[in-house]
């Protein structure tokens, strides 16, 4: 087991491989408890890096031989270290014989090879494949794999690996064999095996280029009438790749394999990617519409990494962002493309509101994921220059942030110019493993294009924070916008430079219509016009204006900064009715009510009378009402800024006073506007068979929305719409909506909806998680209801529950942790010692999950004295525990040491 304490690792310290492994022979005898794998290497000296020995890293694993080719190596040739062997090698190549033993029973940590319901699987990115074979591990070492799996034909009748099967057959004692064969070179990363009683979807079909392939979706036995929509993802993604990008699926076959035991939610092997099962099974009565567009966006990322990722790998782990910045930036794509194409039959604008809906979604999780994590003592560029464990670096900041970086690139280049960079990344660097530095180099040639000061943006942490003042000149006719940039310090780097920001502006005229916009020095009018900020302070110059116009900045979220407006109500109120950016009209109505809600949070604070503002229910009112605009966008406007968020707003972050805030708010809006409430839910019923499709999909979220302000609000009627939509439902949207509400309300009858849903869905654990994480989550809105954290407690005894599924742990602490402030900080810290008790017997069986557990606290020093006292004395209490994982033991250090 690795243990705390672990040194940092320096990017500045990379070094070469001494010895390219150009072939890998890999054997398994797959046993529960004592697995047999052998392994040969065919290791090449490589010729351009400092002479060294050979280094094979290995972690809690048995070595049984060891032979250089094909003798025992000279005792003083082979050295053990603190993560493996070290042999010293003599000429030009050699040929390595290892044989090792692995207990996959014990392995509770789901990293390297592991047990799930009788099956074996393997996870390896980042460093897993060590827990396997002694192997050079690291990302650079792209080797050709050749792999045989034996096992027992009754409990593992299938057998998986990379690339194609090239051979396979029954063997003595009951047991069977297949070899495969990846005809591409590839890191240990991406090394996958998959023995288990499974059965498939299949699919046939042609590649652009005419070429047939096989497809499989291979999940549980009873599970295949829920493969069908991670299978049309697939197909739409290999279709949308190629047409985007002239990007073709490489293999003859390619495969996707559901698992309900694992960390993440899913891993990019090459041909055989092993996913979450959330991730893989739907059908309309176990999945709701978000289920579905997180299915294909999952299935579009893993698939988009044999490009942006396997192809074309990373050289060392700093550069991660390479392939994961840039996958997610193509999922981020292909799904608004999806959206957009699906939602064409509703006309031009239904088709631009479904885009936009899906880039406020992705924002939302930018802001309240990543903007945190800048703000926090885990602050790190989207290339970090050092860490102590790999896996605690899969963070928002690589993916969401990460992607944000690329869309820049892609903002600032054109559609067109960003396909140029891409061809000439894929033509240079085609099967090797490279840096940031190579990409964007190849986006910089392809463009004709100096990208160096673009560059700061890998390297420099925290949310840049951009102001605007706007002078309008009546007698010329023009106005001036001053942009500033400003970015807070972060750990370890006190000092920032400015970086490029390219700032898409509109002009509203006082109708409420864009004005055209003419720059200074150019001509050609437009509404939406891209400027781009390098300095700290730049002034931008629009001529040719007949009135004062209301700037509209940053349009589409043009770049991941912090807008700092001082835009007043009546301002906001105007963008919120007239913005003809739709990001931009839902940001305004975001910054309205988190304007309101913080006033609401103060008055609570002071013991004055929690009063909603007239002006804002008129605003949200006018908002909610109006026709033209798409259901699925309303309900974005009108969904309050997430809780984290919000906390992240509060100069001092007080759980407490924000929940009632939140509440009288909800209550406000839910009371003074249900008839309006009422009419929408009427109107905008979705009548025929379930179809995952953003029109049905946004009129069933306005619906829920309108549930949940009425249920806040204790709306009689509108808690008989619930209870008559829980009654009879035929899919979980509508379902886990009218339960969701019912759960939210004072009203009694909640108990009951609960224990029904838990009934029919008693063998399903994708939609008990649900169950675990709607509970878990609760506000409380009937002041004599227990605390929450009686029913976690409660519910960790559950038959249904287990410590030991991630999904499960997510779904029930994750949610108390994170999507319950109020409740998880209850002012006698009983939270925090569960939060201890709970992130210490995680560690014990998986750290990765125990860490993505500790991260619920890392910001602890922005909250109330009374709440620091109490959680600082539970971090040191985690801290001192002997044998600590380094993934725990880096965020408590590092939220020991860096307060801010
Ligand atoms: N590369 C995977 C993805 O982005 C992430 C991943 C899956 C992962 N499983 C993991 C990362 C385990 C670390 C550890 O889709
Ligand atoms: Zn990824």
């Amino acid at each position: 087991m690795k243990t705390e304490n672990a040194p940092s690792i320096l990017r500045s310290d990379y070094v070469p491989l001494a010895w390219r492994i150009d072939h890998l022979d890999l054997h398994f005898n797959l046993d529960p408890v004592a697995t047999i794998v052998k392994s040969r290497l065919r290791c090449v000296r490589n010729a351009l890096a400092p002479a060294a020995p050979l280094r094979l890293f290995g972690e809690d694993i048995e070595l049984l031989d060891l032979t250089v080719n094909g003798a025992q190596p000279a005792p003083d040739a082979i050295r053990r270290t603190a993560d493996g062997i070290e042999i010293a090698l003599e000429g030009e190549s050699a040929e390595i014989e290892i044989a090792t033993r692995i207990d996959p029973s014990a392995n509770t940590t789901l990293s390297g090879l592991y047990l799930s319901r009788g099956g074996f699987f393997t996870q390896c990115e980042a460093e897993g494949f060590r827990r396997i074979t002694f192997f050079p591990d690291r990302p650079d070492a792209m080797t050709r794999f050749t792999v045989t799996l034996e096992a027992d034909t009754a409990t593992c009748p299938v057998l998986l690996s990379n690339g194609n099967l090239i051979e396979q057959g029954p063997l003595d004692g009951g047991r069977h064999y297949a070899r495969w064969e990846d005809p591409f070179p590839k890191p240990s990363y991406l090394f996958a095996l998959v023995a288990a009683n499974l059965v498939s979807l299949e699919r046939r079909v042609n590649t652009a280029s005419g070429r047939e392939v096989l497809l499989q979706v291979w999940v549980e036995d009873g599970n295949l009438d829920r493969a069908g929509h991670a299978m049309d993802s697939l197909i739409h993604s290999m279709r949308w790749d190629e047409e985007t990008f002239g990007l073709e699926l490489d293999l003859d076959r390619f495969m996707i394999v559901a698992v309900s035991d694992f960390n993440m939610g899913a891993m990019e092997n090459k041909g055989l990617n092993i996913f979450n099962s959330k991730y893989v099974l739907a059908k309309p009565d176990t999945a709701t519409d978000i289920d579905y567009e997180n299915i294909e966006s999952v299935v579009a990322h893993e698939y988009f990494h044999n490009w942006t990722g396997n192809r074309v790998t990373c050289r060392d782990w700093f550069q991660l962002t390479l392939k994961e910045g840039l996958t997610v930036f193509r999922d981020q794509q292909f799904s608004a493309d999806m959206l957009g194409r699906m939602a064409e039959a509703g006309g031009e604008a239904a088709a631009a509101s479904a885009r936009a809906v899906k880039r406020i979604d992705d924002v939302r999780v930018l802001r309240t994921a990543q903007f945190a994590e800048d703000a926090g003592p885990m602050a790190h560029p989207i290339r970090p220059d050092s860490y102590q464990e790999i896996n605690n670096f899969y963070t928002a900041t690589v993916y969401e942030k990460g992607a944000e970086v690329i869309r820049m690139l892609h903002t600032l280049l054109g559609a067109e110019g960003f396909r140029n960079g891409m061809d000439l990344y894929f033509s240079y660097h085609d099967g090797q493993a490279v840096t940031c530095d190579d990409f964007v180099d190849c986006m910089a040639e392809a463009n004709g294009r100096d990208l160096d000061q673009f560059m700061r943006w890998y390297g420099q942490a925290g949310t840049p924070r951009v102001t605007a003042q706007g002078h309008y000149d009546a007698e010329s006719r023009s106005y001036t916008l001053t942009l500033t940039q400003h970015t807070p310090p972060t750990p370890g780097q006190p000092e920032k430079l400015p970086l490029v920001i390219p700032v898409a502006v509109g002009l509203i005229g006082p109708d409420g219509t864009d004005l055209p916009l003419r720059l200074q020095a150019d001509n050609h009018g437009a509404t939406t016009k891209l400027i781009e900020l390098t300095e700290a302070e730049q002034s931008f110059e629009f001529t040719d204006l007949d009135f004062e116009p209301v700037p509209s900045l940053l349009r589409g979220f043009s770049a991941p900064v912090i807008l700092e407006l001082d835009d007043d109500d009546a301002r906001l109120a105007f963008r919120m009715a007239h913005d003809s950016d739709a990001f931009n009209r839902w940001d305004a109505a975001q910054r309205y009510a988190e304007r309101v809600i913080l006033a609401l949070a103060a008055d609570a604070a002071a013991g004055r009378p929690l009063a909603v503002p007239d002006a804002f229910v008129s605003a949200f009112r006018a908002l909610l009402t109006n026709d033209a605009l798409d259901p699925a966008f309303r309900a974005q406007a009108a969904a309050l800024p997430a809780e984290a968020y919000l906390l992240e707003r509060m100069t001092v972050a007080d759980p407490a006073l924000l929940r009632a805030a939140l509440m009288a708010l909800m209550r406000e809006l839910g009371g003074a506007l249900s008839d309006e409430w009422l009419t929408l839910y009427r109107k905008h019923e979705v009548t025929g068979p379930y179809r995952y499709h953003p029109a049905d999909a946004g009129r069933r979220a306005l619906r829920n929305l309108a549930l949940k302000y009425l249920a806040a609000a204790g709306v009689g009627e509108g808690l008989e719409r619930a209870h008559a939509q829980f009654a009879r439902f035929d899919n979980m949207t509508e379902g886990f909506g009218a339960l969701a509400a019912l759960v939210n309300s004072a009203n009694p009858a909640r108990e009951a909806a609960l224990d029904t849903f838990h009934r029919r869905y008693r063998d399903d654990a994708l939609v008990l998680d649900k169950w675990f994480a709607l509970q878990a989550g609760a506000w409380r809105w009937n002041a004599e209801a227990a605390p929450v954290l009686e029913r976690v407690r409660r519910l960790m005894g559950d038959p249904d529950f287990s410590i030991e599924n991630p999904n499960k742990v997510y779904a029930l602490l994750g949610s108390f942790f994170r999507a319950n402030p109020a409740e998880f900080h209850l002012p006698d810290g009983s939270g925090y010692v569960f939060w201890a008790d709970q992130v210490l017997a995680l560690d014990r069986r998986n750290p990765q999950v125990a860490s993505r557990v500790a991260r619920a606290l890392e910001s602890w020093r922005r909250f109330t004295p009374e709440i620091r006292d109490r959680v600082g004395v539970q971090l040191e209490r985690v801290r001192s525990v002997v044998g600590l994982s380094p993934d725990v033991a880096e965020i408590i250090d590092k939220a020991l040491q860096n307060g801010r």
